[in-house]
């Protein structure tokens, strides 16, 4: 009897250890396939506090991020696609991880070491998000799997010479990562063989009262820790200038709803960009991963943060959201209905010497630690 009892408590304390070593489990699973027939796959990272990420191979691309409300209830509250194959068709950047360049390339032309480079022009005038078959429209290879206090899984691409446009074999690497605490967080990395330009972020679009929810993201409140900004001409490429935030609708330094300003006409700059789709200069030191962003959603209660390395943090104000998209569960996505936060170097940085530098030499890493941590608030 006694060492029946005994073997049990030794079971049941077993069992609490494997559980809290094992706090977070990644699963990786199919996720269909495109129409060419290639298959997507899906890592889902879960932890024991109600929170699950899923990346999938198209684009290494968070497809679907549940967290609990102030109720606890759990709610998946980004946007995306029900397949693959959609993410394919459409130009929105849902989750992806964009590359080589995050962003604009004013003309898509920039030089370097004396040469000249054309990229792929595939917004207006312009090049965005590394072209029309940029690091979104990918299929990433999954490299690994981790369970454990912290559930990963590290995807990499690799992007070879004139790809687009660009210089240089890139071989890059996404890792995404969830541990006990509800913090997603992303590390991009990325070497070279030649001198070449990089620029990756994350564009997940946030609606913090759920992805299905019949409001958009426009009541909720937001922060920035930015007291300058870089302002946009006609075409969304930066003029070049760092101007102060100060009486402009561009000073999120107190929390401020971003319904109140994201229709004020009385501002060139919001007129250009149809709201808001502009670079915040963060305060604070380049290349410490500090706080650049706070948002908080009054309904839901849940709150972001999004803390990065980056200099500078791209503010989206879902404007071009038309009601045109079906996303996932057949639901349209309308102007407002969410926000995209991207953390990066500047837009156009190579073409403006007083930003800092995009350049990626060999024997140099490129790298970019994005961190989107979530709690509620009462
Ligand atoms: C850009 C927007 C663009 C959106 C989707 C954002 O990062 O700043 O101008 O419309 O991506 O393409």
């Amino acid at each position: 009897m006694k060492l029946v009892s005994a073997g049990l408590v030794f079971g049941v304390a077993m069992t609490a250890m494997a559980s809290s070593a094992l706090a977070a489990d990644a699963q990786r699973t199919s996720f269909g396939k495109l129409n060419d027939g290639t298959p997507i796959e899906k890592v889902t990272l879960t932890n024991d506090h109600g929170m699950s990420v899923s990346i999938m191979t198209l684009g290494a691309a968070v497809h679907t991020l549940k967290v609990p409300d102030r109720k606890g209830h759990i709610d998946d509250v980004v946007l995306g696609y029900d397949t693959p194959a959609e993410y394919l068709a459409d130009p929105q950047y849902f989750g992806a991880s964009v590359g080589r360049f995050a962003n604009r390339i004013a003309k898509g032309k920039f030089t370097l070491d004396g040469k000249t480079y054309q990229l792929d022009v595939n917004d207006g005038p312009n090049s965005l998000h590394g072209g029309a078959d940029g690091f979104d429209k990918r299929v990433w290879k999954i490299d690994s799997v981790k369970s454990g206090p912290i559930a990963s899984v590290t995807m990499s691409y690799d992007s070879p010479d004139g790809q687009e446009g660009y210089p240089g074999d890139l071989h890059v690497t996404a890792t995404y990562s969830l541990g006990k605490e509800n913090t997603l967080k992303i590390v991009y990395k990325a070497t070279t063989d030649k001198p070449t330009i990089v620029n990756i972020s994350n564009h997940s679009y946030w609606n913090l009262s759920g992805a299905q929810a019949t409001v958009g993201a426009m009541h909720d409140i937001l922060t920035l820790n930015a007291s300058h900004f870089t302002p946009i001409d006609s075409t969304l490429i930066p003029t070049g200038k760092i101007e102060s935030v100060e009486g402009t609708p561009f000073d999120f330094r107190k929390p401020t709803r971003i319904g109140l300003r994201v229709r004020d006409g009385s501002s060139e700059q919001i007129r250009y960009a149809h709201g808001y789709d502009h670079n915040f200069v963060i305060d604070g030191q380049v290349g410490k991963v500090r706080q650049m962003a706070r948002l908080e959603d009054p309904k839901s209660g849940r709150v972001l943060e999004i803390w990065s390395d980056a200099p500078g943090l791209q503010f989206y104000s879902g404007n071009f959201l038309d009601g045109t998209m079906l996303g996932k569960g057949q639901h349209l996505y309308r102007e407002g209905d969410a926000v995209v936060f991207e953390p990066q170097l500047f837009p156009d940085a190579p073409n403006h010497p007083n930003f800092p530098s995009a350049t990626l030499n060999p024997g140099q890493t490129y790298s970019n630690t994005i961190e989107f941590k979530f709690s509620t608030e009462k």
